[in-house]
């Protein structure tokens, strides 16, 4: 897999401090909440899991899974409930919590599924943002790191369903996806 990488883009360690932070600034956030973290399938699974031991307050957590259609590295904007949630948002407040953003497509169709049901309030957290490459006005509440416009994998991340254990994110050398 280390032979894919192009380039280390955030270490482990800088993943974890930046983590950290936002774990303590959702504690604050939340305080008194009891938030439903919402764990969009399967790319913020490892985010997710992280963030949450960050957290100290009450909080519930949920999955959901959406498929985009379009090629590999970018979304087609059409999007589809592969899986939905267990609980009921109504009412909740409601955290969503994604690996990245990249047209905002797949979130705004997310966040506005979410308003319907009628959720107390809807916010994202993601951990990557790539504001270059928006088509939609999106704006994530609580963002790890803005990157530049590159595909990226790992903590998560795939490409192809592959490389979503490496413990970094790293960019993906164009050969393997061209
Ligand atoms: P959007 O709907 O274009 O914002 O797409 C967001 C989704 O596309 C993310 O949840 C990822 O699954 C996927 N995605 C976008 N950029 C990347 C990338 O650089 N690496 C891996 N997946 C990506
Ligand atoms: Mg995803």
């Amino acid at each position: 897999m280390e032979n894919d990488i192009q380039e280390v883009l955030l270490t482990a360690e800088q993943i974890k401090a930046k983590i950290q932070e936002l774990g303590r600034v959702l504690s604050t956030d939340y305080q008194g909440k009891n938030p439903l973290v919402i764990c969009v399938l399967r790319g913020a699974v490892v985010f997710m899991t992280d963030l949450i031991r960050d957290m100290t307050i009450p909080l519930e957590i949920d999955f959901m899974a959406v498929s985009s259609y379009g090629n590999a590295t970018r979304s087609s904007g059409v999007v589809r409930i592969v899986k939905d949630l267990d609980s009921s948002v109504e009412n909740r407040h409601v955290i969503i919590v994604e690996d990245i953003i990249d047209s905002g497509l797949t979130l705004s169709y997310l966040i506005d599924v979410l308003d319907r049901r009628n959720a107390a309030t809807v916010k994202v957290v993601s951990l990557l943002d790539k504001p270059s490459r928006r088509t939609v006005e999106l704006y994530p509440d609580y963002c790890g790191f803005q990157i530049p416009d590159a595909f990226v994998v790992g903590y998560g991340l795939d490409y192809a369903g592959k490389y979503r254990n490496i413990p970094y994110i790293g960019i993906l050398k164009e050969k393997v996806y061209q």
